[in-house]
Parts: structure tokens; C-alpha cells; sequence
């Protein structure tokens, strides 16, 4: 067998056994092996310092980041384009670690928009926000309404997207500058969609939509973002987790349900 051949059987077998991650039990600090004799000798040569009269060029500075994405997002006259912009932004290091760009799922005609978090594991193979556990509750929890983001019907449609379009590495929160360079997106992406109402699906949704946090106290309370109705409402995630909430997660329900109308 070649080396080749060996290698992509032992990648076949480790796959079998169930390993389709390439992580590490323990994290590994890969800066600081590059501080290792050997790893410094083949590290590459930083770029020279600059001299001391010349000043040293800014680190890119969230503003402009943000910046950017605005201008980006701004200038997407349509869905497709503005998956394409997203497909193309470069500034966000989630991109790097993600497998696929998680854009939407659902009908864009429909009334309801929902708002998540982030992509998981599950929809970061698939392309598609909220397909894993937590997904597959939201599907019972809209079907609960008559809502299905399958429905050929609008008027029984619901679209789907989350606040970052890449999962984040080890399902970690999203950080608040990741949610701030992003939010241009996801403006325009509520602008294009232009839904009558949007449900806002825990923590993450609320800071980036309503910079506030505290979904127990904010959940069932209607705010405005984006220039409409917003319900925030307790996340599938937490109601796997928290079974006892889908007391609170069924009146927000019917709340829903009433805003939108028969
Ligand atoms: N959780 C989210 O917030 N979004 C997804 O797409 C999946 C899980």
C-alpha cells in the first residue's frame, strides 16, 4: 500500500469509529510550539519591524471591519446577492474553521422570520440553520402554530437564519465583536426578507438585536428591532436542556400565533 493509500484508510477507520472532528482531547497552543526550537527554525520570518520612524501600521480595528461588512451588506440588492456577499467576507476568522456558510432555510415570502444564534455541528455539515436537536424542536414548536418552513404556502411559511452564518469553533458563544461585524448582514438580511414579525431565539438574538441580554426576563415581552414586532423567546437549545420551560415557551407560542393571525 502506498503512504497515501495507508493514510486515507486510517482516515476511513478513524471515521468509522466515529471521530469526524479533527479536535484534540486537550487544546493544543499552537503559538506556543512555534516558540519551540525546531518549530521556530521552520516558522516563518515575521515581516521586519518597522523602522522606528515610520509608524507602525494600525491593527485592523473592529470599526472598520464593521464598516465594511455595512457597506458589503448595503450594496446586496437581493437574497442570492447577499449570500454571495457573505460567501465572499473575509473578516470574520469563524470563516476559517466553518465548513460550510449557513445562510437561511425556509420561505423568504413568509410573515415570520426566525433569528437564531449560530450554526452547531449539525448545520455547519449540512449548510442549514437548525437541523440538529434543537432544530428539529423548533420544527415542533412552529408545526405546534401550523408553521413549517417547508410549507409551499407563505401564509404557513416561517424563514430561518442565525446571527453568525459560521459555526463557532467548539459551539462556543459567539463573541461580541464577532456579533457586531456581522449584524450589517443580518440588518439587511431582515431589510431584504421584510417580515412582519421576527422572533428573536435566546440570549445571542436579543444582544445582537436588541443589545440586551436576560432572556428569562425578556422572553413573552414584544420589543421592536429592525423596525417590527420582535418576540424574544427561550432558544430549543435551553428548552432541551430545561424541559420545565416550555411552559413559558407554549404561551410565547400562542402570543405568536395571535400577532400573525390566522
Ligand atoms: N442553534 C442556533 O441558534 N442556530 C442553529 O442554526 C442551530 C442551533
Amino acid at each position: 500500500m502506498t503512504d497515501r493509500a495507508a493514510l486515507l484508510a486510517a482516515l476511513d477507520w478513524q471515521i468509522e469509529l466515529g471521530a469526524t472532528e479533527a479536535i484534540g482531547d486537550a487544546p493544543v497552543d499552537r503559538y506556543a510550539l512555534a516558540t519551540t526550537p525546531a518549530a521556530a527554525a521552520a516558522a516563518p520570518v515575521p515581516p521586519a519591524a518597522p523602522h522606528p520612524a515610520e509608524p507602525a501600521a494600525p491593527p485592523a480595528a473592529p470599526a472598520d471591519n464593521v464598516a465594511e461588512a455595512r457597506a458589503i451588506a448595503d450594496a446586496a440588492a437581493d437574497l442570492p446577492a447577499l449570500r454571495d456577499a457573505l460567501a465572499r467576507f473575509d473578516r470574520c476568522d469563524l470563516k476559517q474553521g466553518a465548513r460550510n456558510l449557513v445562510f437561511a432555510d425556509g420561505d423568504p415570502a413568509a410573515a415570520l422570520m426566525i433569528l437564531g444564534e449560530a450554526p452547531g455541528r449539525d448545520e455547519d455539515l449540512q449548510g442549514k440553520p437548525f437541523v440538529g436537536r434543537a432544530g428539529q424542536l423548533l420544527d415542533r414548536m412552529l408545526a405546534a402554530i401550523g408553521r413549517d418552513r417547508h410549507a409551499d404556502d407563505p401564509a404557513r411559511g416561517v424563514y430561518i437564519t442565525n446571527v453568525l452564518p459560521w459555526r463557532p469553533p467548539q459551539n462556543r458563544d459567539p463573541k461580541p465583536e464577532e456579533i457586531a461585524m456581522l449584524r450589517p448582514f443580518v440588518d439587511r438580511h431582515i431589510a431584504l426578507v421584510d417580515p412582519a414579525v421576527l422572533v428573536l431565539m435566546g440570549n445571542h438574538a436579543c444582544a445582537a438585536m436588541l443589545g440586551r441580554r436576560g432572556i428569562t426576563r425578556l422572553r413573552g415581552q414584544w420589543a421592536q428591532a429592525a423596525g417590527r414586532p420582535a418576540l424574544p423567546m427561550f432558544h430549543p437549545a435551553y428548552l432541551l436542556r430545561n424541559p420545565a420551560a416550555k411552559r413559558e415557551a407554549w404561551a410565547d407560542l400562542l402570543a405568536l400565533q395571535a400577532r400573525l393571525g390566522p
